[in-house]
């Protein structure tokens, strides 16, 4: 490679990467994009595309880190330079009273103290350590002496900055507490619900398990965030109080929860505080167990030091579990969509810090043997971030001997057919065809928002269409009529128009509504536009072969046998021509000129002369193929202009068949 682009090369690394850096801030830490979603994109993938050319400029700071990198055998343990200490707890304003005296006795001079209070936010204690203003490693807690390794993952939070900036010292290491906002962990507790798949308990608990993945991409694919509350060890040690600490921290890009650390002037204020942040509590975005109490003055830290595994000058005021104790008198069994059974704990109502609670998730067989819990047992139960409460543990000691154990299903609830739990799950599913309960689901969900979104056609009005039995498959909604929908409860003229426009019209919803429509196993939204942008049809996602789907990144084995074992089921090959006769058209958001190349991996390299490497691109995905930035086992075609190096050996050593790009050209216009 000649030096002059080498240097250019790297010149727009650069320039791209700050860019990145920039609005990843914006973002992330700030809460205010400059650019869309898709822009970023656009620059992460010209960044990708440079590093695939350039791969040494893939630098652990460069923000392509953020995607996640090569899965790990196991962590690492991290040894912590300085303890991660923990707090000591306290209940009620007493026992803040006690800590504020204890305090003053020990620094007898002392006549008045002043606070910094901050909400104890209900996540995992890291340590980040950053040198030269480079995030090095990230760690967890541990035993506070020594915990464990989890760089990667780390590297994938957005609100993690990669790089610091401004005045930062050329050591630091900062802990902070990362977690999962409330609405992230309800849309995926709600997804893994209906796809039956288990449920985490607590934002914390998902939290814990997705810095635990080996794997940093599926890491990645779980909004986490971070909170910075300190410093460990720092190369400056200038600053006089802990809000001058977390203000640098601020200055230096790492995200800390500026709105609602607050000053306290004496420990009243402290109280008041305390009191005032259990009733926000209610309507933060995000879990909190406490308020964290510190000395604000970094000499009086110092001087008070501390005693075992916690400071003398921080407690962490606790705010009460929201627990309460009640009867569990049944149990329902729930089937899904997919159907999966859940065992749905109904509960005898009780009111829990102001929501009334009647029902409770059991999310299923092995959290019931783990919990030991019978029917008619005292449970308690916590509300933990979910819409839906937990049952954390039986109260034994009010055992009667009269309590009934809930067995495993052996027949589905609603059709009777056998139910059959796959090795490695933990949910056992119906494996009826016909069954009405997964019809049920199933019509809610083609129905629904983000699928065929058919206004007007609501849970009512889907019991009463199978009450009525109007419909027992999903084509069955197209072939409604004005009749038919008068033997609903309340249905007039205008009604009845409305549902039959809205039922039409859905007809023209776009591919990957109709994909996500269809319910099919691990197929969300976002797999759904993903697979819609790659296969022009459905005809064409229906035949597709398993190396086709395994060649797009995002798709596994998992997801692509699913997709295999959907499209070559007899019923549902007969339910997709039923509502292709209906008239269901669905399409493709891309302008697709044919299909000639599908599912085909095609790699440019090399300084192409004819075309550049966008148009190659847009040539082949306009034929149903996919371009990608590297060579491997998957690729079908590498493209080589001059000067091509590593991929064109790659391509030789891996026996990938390499055009010209004549050869290409060719290939492209004959197809045509
Ligand atoms: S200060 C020596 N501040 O609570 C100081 N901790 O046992 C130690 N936590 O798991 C921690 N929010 O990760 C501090 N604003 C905050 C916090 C906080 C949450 C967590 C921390 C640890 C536990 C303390």
């Amino acid at each position: 490679m000649a030096p002059a682009l080498l240097t250019a090369a790297h010149q727009q690394h650069h320039n791209i990467a700050q860019q990145l850096h920039h609005h990843n801030y914006c973002y992330h830490t700030l809460d205010q994009p400059e650019i869309s979603d898709a822009e970023y994109d656009q620059l992460l993938q010209k960044l990708l595309s440079i590093e695939e050319q350039f791969p040494e400029l893939a630098t652990p700071d460069s923000p392509s880190q953020r995607v996640g990198s090569q899965p790990l055998d196991g962590f690492s343990p991290a040894a912590h330079a300085k303890p991660m200490l923990s707090l000591e707890n306290a209940f009620d304003a007493e026992d803040l009273r006690d800590f504020d005296s204890r305090i003053k006795r020990f620094l007898s001079r002392v006549e008045n103290l002043e606070y910094l209070c901050e909400p104890k936010l209900d996540g995992v204690a890291v340590a980040l350590t950053y040198q030269r203003g480079k995030l090095i490693r990230g760690a967890t807690r541990g035993d506070g002496t020594t915990g464990e390794d989890i760089t990667q993952n780390v590297r994938t939070i957005g609100a993690i900055p990669l790089q610091l900036q401004g005045d930062y010292p050329q050591q630091l290491e900062v802990r902070g507490e990362i977690y999962m906002e409330l609405e992230a962990f309800q849309v995926l507790n709600k997804q893994r619900r209906e796809e039956g798949e288990a449920t985490f308990a607590n934002p914390r608990n998902l939290t814990a398990g997705s810095l635990r993945q080996l794997d940093s991409k599926l890491t990645a694919a779980r909004p986490l965030t971070i909170s910075c509350y300190g410093i460990g060890i720092s190369s400056d040690r200038t600053l006089k109080t802990h809000k001058e600490t977390l203000e640098s921290l601020q200055r230096w890009g790492l995200k800390v929860n500026s709105d609602m650390n607050q000053e306290a002037s004496n420990i009243d204020r402290v109280i008041a505080r305390y009191i005032e942040l259990q009733e926000l509590r209610e309507r933060l975005p995000y879990e909190i167990d406490g308020m964290v109490v510190k000395v604000n003055d970094c000499n009086l830290q110092q001087e008070l030091g501390e005693k075992s595994r916690t400071p003398r000058w921080a407690i962490a005021a606790k705010f009460p579990a929201r627990q309460e104790q009640t009867l569990l008198e049944s149990v329902q069994l729930q089937v899904g969509r997919t159907g999966a059974i859940t065992p749905v704990a109904k509960l005898k109502p009780i009111n829990v810090s102001g929501v009334m609670v009647s029902s409770a998730s059991l999310h299923n067989w092995d959290e019931i043997s783990r919990l030991d819990i019978h029917i008619g047992d005292t449970v308690i139960i916590e509300r933990a971030g979910d819409v839906i409460p937990n049952i954390v543990r039986v109260v034994t000691d009010n055992r009667s001997g009269k309590e009934k154990s809930i067995p495993e299903p052996k027949h589905c609830p609603i059709c009777h057919s056998p139910v059959h739990r796959e090795e490695g799950e933990v949910i056992p599913r119906c494996q009826g065809v016909n069954c009405p309960a997964k019809l049920k689901e199933s019509l809610k969900h083609f129905c629904s928002r983000g699928a065929m979104d058919i206004e007007g056609l609501g849970d009512r009005l889907i019991d009463q269409l199978l009450r009525l039995e109007l419909v027992s498959s999903l084509a069955d909604i197209y072939h409604l009529t004005r009749e038919d929908l008068f033997q609903f409860d309340r249905m007039g003229d205008k009604l009845a128009d409305n549902l039959l426009q809205a039922i039409s019209a859905s007809k023209q919803r776009p591919l990957e509504n109709f994909i996500f429509a269809l319910g099919i196993r691990h197929i969300g939204k976002h797999l759904a536009k993903v697979l819609s942008h790659q296969f022009s049809s459905l005809e064409s996602l229906s035949h597709a072969r398993s190396e086709q789907l395994l060649a797009l990144h995002e798709i596994g084995p998992q997801v692509s046998e699913s997709l295999i074992r959907f499209f070559s089921d007899t019923n549902n090959q007969a339910l997709l021509e039923d509502l292709l006769k209906e008239g269901v058209n669905p399409k493709s958001d891309e302008q697709v000129v044919g299909d000639q190349l599908q599912g085909q991996v095609f790699v440019f390299t090399g300084s192409l002369e004819q075309f550049s490497r966008k148009e190659g691109e847009t040539l082949v995905e306009a034929q149903g193929g996919r371009a990608s930035g590297s060579v491997s086992k998957k690729t079908d075609y590498v493209v080589a202009g001059p000067g091509a190096g590593s991929k064109l050996a790659k391509a030789e050593q891996l026996g990938v068949t390499v055009l010209s790009e004549n050869d290409f050209l060719k290939m492209i216009y004959s197809e045509q």
